[in-house]
This record gives structure tokens, sequence and C-alpha cells, in this order.
């Protein structure tokens, strides 16, 4: 019996239409149901896995039925660090709320390199977040480059500092630790085929919990932490297996609903 509620997130990034998007969440709906993980299972309070899709912003508002239906989550990819104003462009954790929304994917590498997502802004995207109810996955990983030269735990505990400070100078610790999770994700294994090994992986949850339980140590322990990059049915089982590794955030496999089915039944165990 696990410890903590497994969590395996579909991340769409950039791709799909509103036909491509309510198609998936049918067919990951449906597949889900036909692996006796259907909305009774996935509803109750102590279901073996919570499975959650992140659509582009624009699908969010009208897929949110459909995927309430299936008994899945809602999730955002990103969010404003302000909650309205003269911020073109922008969209804000309340509005994400309004919208269905339950969670958020908050400094994803991609958002980190292309689109200049520092550690601070990083910090006030999961403030916003939490303050508007939402529950931040908050995404930490290193550089290829960081790894080769052994910067791997350093970068990674400089990435978690950042919003662990930010979060208890604004007093929302303890209680955000509640909603918060956290998603290893090395930038060499996104989108790259090439994954961490399990072993490498639970090397870096596990101090991503210890970093955590130096914060607050009841909140390491149900801190969920998941491993995102290039997870696919055929690796997630043995990532899965590891014990600080709570489910996956998925990408390119999040695409291929019977790719995503298969990974959240070995989230479920
Ligand atoms: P990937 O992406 O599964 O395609 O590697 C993971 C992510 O970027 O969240």
């Amino acid at each position: 019996m696990r410890i903590r509620r497994p969590i395996v997130a579909g991340n769409w990034k950039l791709n799909g239409s509103r036909a491509v998007c309510r198609s998936l969440v049918a067919a990951v709906g449906d597949g889900l149901s036909a692996q006796g993980l259907g909305p009774p299972v996935l509803a109750a309070a102590d279901s073996r896995v919570e499975v959650l899709v992140c659509p582009p912003f624009v699908y969010l508002s009208e897929l949110a039925g459909l995927v309430a239906g299936h008994q899945l989550k809602l999730g955002a990819q990103d969010v404003a660090v302000e909650d309205a104003g003269a911020f073109t462009g922008e969209v804000s954790a309340p509005m994400l709320r309004d919208v269905g929304c339950q969670y958020v994917i908050v400094g994803h590498s991609e958002r980190r390199a292309l689109f200049g997502d520092t550690d601070e802004r990083v910090a006030g995207k999961v403030i916003a977040a939490v303050r508007a109810g939402l529950a931040p996955i908050l995404c930490v990983g290193e550089t290829l480059a960081e790894r080769d030269s052994g910067q791997t735990l350093a970068v990674v505990r400089r990435q978690l500092a950042a919003v662990f400070s930010a979060l208890e100078s604004a007093s929302l610790a303890p209680a955000a630790w509640r909603e918060l999770a956290v998603a290893y994700e090395p930038v060499w294994a996104i989108g790259t085929g090439r994954t961490a090994t399990p072993e490498q992986a639970q090397e870096v949850h596990a101090d991503i919990r210890a970093t955590a339980a130096r914060r607050d140590a009841t909140m390491s322990g149900a801190l969920r932490i998941l491993y995102g990059g290039s997870v696919k049915a055929s690796n997630a089982r043995d990532l899965f297996a590891m014990r600080d590794i709570d489910g996956g955030l998925i990408g390119g496999a999040s695409l291929q609903a019977a790719e995503f089915v298969s990974i959240c039944k070995a989230a479920a165990g």
C-alpha cells in the first residue's frame, strides 16, 4: 500500500485542436474505465491514482465538463504571477480556477529556457496559484551540462529553495505544502527518448524529499514527487516502483490515449 496517492498528469504542451482534445479526453476516460479505473474508482477519496490532463489554455473551458464526467482533473500548463491588470497575453490563477482547473504546472523547463521564467518568477507563480486555490505542480531539473558537471542536486535544491522561501515569506507555508506537488524533470530527458534510470531518478527524488524535510518534516512525508522525461508505458512501472516516485508528468506519451492509460495503470499498481 502506497503512503502517497500517485498522480499521473498529461502535459499536452502546444498540441491539439478542439476536436483532437475532445477525442483525446474521451479516449483516455474510456480507456481508464476499460482498465477498471473508471469514474467510481477515480472518484473515490482513496483512489489508487489521480489522473489529470493539461491542455492548452484556449481549450480548458470547453473541456472542463468532459474531463469532470470522466473523473479526470484539469490542469493548466502555466499561470501569470499577477491576478489581473495590464498584462497583455497573460492568464491568471483566478481565471484558471474559474474555468474548472484544479492544478497548474509551474516552472516547466520549456518556460524556464524559452520564456524567461527565473526561479523568482516561478516562485511568484506558485504563490499566485496557491492563493487562488490551485494546486501547483512545481517542475525542477538540471540540464545535461549541469548533470555532467556534478551540479544536479545543487540546481534542484536551488530551484526548490526559491519556492519554499517565497511561500514562507508570504506566510503561505505550511498550509500550502498540502497543495504542492513537485515534478523532477531532468531537462536532458524531456522529449529526447532518453529517460533517467529509476535509480538516477530515485536519487534526486530522495534528495527533494530530504530538502523538503529540512523545511517541514510532516510535509515532506506527504509531498508527492512526480518524475517526468520520456516516460512511456514500457518504462513507467520500473520508475513508479521506486520509493520516492509518486507518479509522472507525461509529455509526448500523453497524446496517445492507450499509452497514457497504460502509464496510469502502472501508477495505480
Ligand atoms: P516528455 O515530456 O514526456 O515528452 O519527455 C515531459 C514534460 O515535458 O513534461
